[in-house]
């Protein structure tokens, strides 16, 4: 059957003027959904669901089938890159991911290679390929990364923390062994968002999950400044120079002028921002995503839908002097929330958000 086209999300990420918002949702295939745990539990874990493009295809196809969603966003995960430089992700139930071999001296820091994105990552670009083919233009592909900051917080970890005393040791002690870390992973990681756009993803996202930890003069010096040489990378690059890229700072809120001034197309908001304060202050240059609390897919229908007006009012009218918004949780969707909201919150904006539009 084929289905209509729709490129709403990608022409508004490239600020043009659209009839409705855009709806992706961060996360949205995952642990809340029966069909993912479904497909989950047949791979066996979560490294081989993703390490197998065809059942990653199937997984980044259930949300869209289900729900209508407005993109598609490859079904991976940000460690990859660790893994694949020798790290040895694995996946702890109940913990969250874990690295076997982490890097906290300067020795093991000095031995780490940029992987090669064909064969070390292979599968990555393959369930790109598969997915893109299973689409056929259905909604476009979102391809993702996580910074540098945020992969090297986890390499140096080994797992997620609260404090980060490893990492901001690292950095303030040793900074210049932070910055060789942070140089090779940045590296990979433009290698590595080159490969999926090649491979046919058609917007990028990069998410800083971390980044919000730091000091401002500490975000500018070890995560912005990484950030930068990525934009710089891929709006120089043949291939990539018209893939829409979007920047993610979580906990960022303060530091959206530095972000835009990047030259990025796109800021995730986190629910702690006021969306219209947003708009104000750099709406007329990048394009705003988000940002409802993501708790309130865990309550009931009517609070999402009250949410997700709230979210589309504090953007209000679309006035043709600023970018645009696509809509988006503040943060991924939660284990605990319920697949009917999801419905309630795509059919909400999906019908409600053409009055911000003007004809
Ligand atoms: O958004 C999507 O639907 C695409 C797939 C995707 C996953 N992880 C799948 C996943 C994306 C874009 C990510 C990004 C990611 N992974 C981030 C950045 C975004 C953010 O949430 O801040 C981070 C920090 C990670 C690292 C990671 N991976 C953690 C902390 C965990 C465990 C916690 C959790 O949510 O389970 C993972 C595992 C993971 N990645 C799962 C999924 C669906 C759960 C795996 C499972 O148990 O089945």
């Amino acid at each position: 059957m084929t289905q209509m086209k729709n490129d709403l999300y990608l022409r508004a990420l490239k600020g043009e003027k659209v009839e409705r918002t855009p709806i992706w949702v961060m996360r949205q295939a995952g642990r809340y959904l029966p069909e993912y745990r479904a497909v989950r539990k047949q791979a066996g874990d979560f490294l081989t669901l993703c390490k197998t493009p065809e059942l990653a295809c199937e997984v980044t196809m259930q949300p869209i089938d289900r729900f209508g969603l407005d993109a598609a966003i490859l079904f991976s995960d940000i460690l990859t890159i660790p893994d694949a430089m020798g790290l040895e992700l694995v996946l702890e139930e109940g913990i969250g991911p874990v690295f076997n071999k982490p890097v906290r001296t300067v020795a093991e820091i000095n031995k780490l290679g940029v992987p090669d994105a064909e064969q070390d990552l292979g599968y990555v670009m393959d369930a790109v390929r598969v997915i893109r083919k299973e689409l056929d233009g259905r909604v476009p592909l979102i391809g993702f990364t996580g910074s540098p900051w945020t992969l090297a917080s986890y390499m140096v970890e080994g797992s997620g923390s609260k404090e980060f005393r490893r990492i901001k040791g690292l950095m303030f002690e040793s900074p210049a062994a932070a910055r060789t870390l942070l140089q090779v992973v940045t590296d990979s990681v433009i290698t590595y968002l080159k490969a999926q756009v090649a491979a046919g993803a058609q917007s990028l996202m990069v998410f800083d999950t971390w980044g919000g930890m730091l000091s401002t003069a500490n975000y500018q010096t070890f995560s912005l400044a990484y950030m930068q040489q990525i934009v710089d990378a891929l709006k120089t690059d043949e291939v990539t120079k018209d893939t829409p890229v979007v920047l993610f700072t979580k906990g960022g809120g303060q530091w959206l002028e530095m972000m835009a001034d990047t030259g990025c197309d796109g800021l995730g908001l986190d629910w702690t921002v006021d969306l219209a304060n947003a708009k104000a202050r750099v709406g007329d240059r990048v394009v705003l995503q988000g940002n409802m609390d993501p708790v309130v897919m865990n309550t009931g229908e009517s609070q999402v839908r009250d949410n997700a007006m709230l979210v589309l009012e504090a953007y209000g009218n679309h006035s043709g002097s600023d970018k645009g918004h696509i809509f988006n949780l503040g943060h991924g969707i939660q284990p605990f929330a319920q697949p009917d909201n999801m419905q309630a919150l795509v059919t909400t904006v999906q019908s409600q958000s053409g009055q911000f539009h003007s004809k």
